[in-house]
């Protein structure tokens, strides 16, 4: 599985970089209005960190400006991956995309219809929001498995990216599940590696090793 971050936070994306296990970046239009500057010129700074894919969502609701602000996005670099709300705008705009070869992010998806014809279009990615779902008391995981099944009946070459994650059980679920990809909130990045037992363990070895060889 392969792990993005979920912020437009260029110093949190150098801090995760270090680690060496990040693939890619999803912003959406929320986290991105947290950051000063022009927005594009963020998006560029975040591909050039990156140097893998990063998606940049329109903020048009119709299709002729979406397809608009997609072909704008994509010349920004080669790394852009265009986030498109999967909406029947939102679709209409997905074909000319896909005509025209810019990468695609499907987003704000929450049923597997919406996954299954987004795939069927040719979508680079499809994005189901999991922590939304849990919030409201619906189960995450069985919209997730559903996908996957579906996509491996069809052998579609669309990506599943589990999205609006909430905690690492959240990841570990997404990857028993076959999610090509997970972006994690730098709150959760953060927590990956942590088990308390890992660190009382390492500081008895260290004792134990300067108790016998001083
Ligand atoms: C993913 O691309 C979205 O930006 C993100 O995961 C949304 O998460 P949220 O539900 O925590 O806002």
């Amino acid at each position: 599985m392969k792990f993005f971050i979920d912020t437009a936070n260029l110093e949190e994306i150098k801090r995760f970089k270090q680690l060496g296990v990040l693939d890619g970046v999803t912003t959406n239009p929320s986290l991105a209005a947290r950051e000063a500057g022009d927005f594009r010129q963020l998006i560029a700074d975040i591909c050039e960190l990156v140097q893998g894919p990063v998606s940049a969502e329109v903020l048009a609701t119709d299709a002729d400006r979406m397809f608009a602000e997609a072909r704008e996005l994509a010349t920004i670099s080669p790394h852009v991956v265009v986030k498109l709300p999967t909406t029947r705008e939102g679709i209409r705009a997905l074909a000319r995309c896909v005509d025209a070869g810019i990468r695609t992010n499907m987003t704000l998806v929450f049923q597997p219809l919406q996954a299954l014809i987004v795939a069927r279009m040719g979508a680079t990615y499809v994005s189901p929001f999991l922590g939304r779902l849990d919030d409201i008391g619906h189960d995450s995981m069985d919209l997730l498995q559903a996908i996957r099944d579906i996509y491996d009946n069809y052998d579609f070459m669309t990506e599943i990216l589990a999205a609006s994650l909430r905690h690492p059980l959240h990841v570990v679920e997404a990857a028993r599940i076959g999610a090509d990809v997970a972006t994690l909130p730098p709150a959760v990045f953060d927590r990956l590696l942590d088990h308390p037992l890992t660190d009382i363990g390492l500081q008895r070895f260290l004792a134990d090793w300067k108790k016998a060889r001083g």
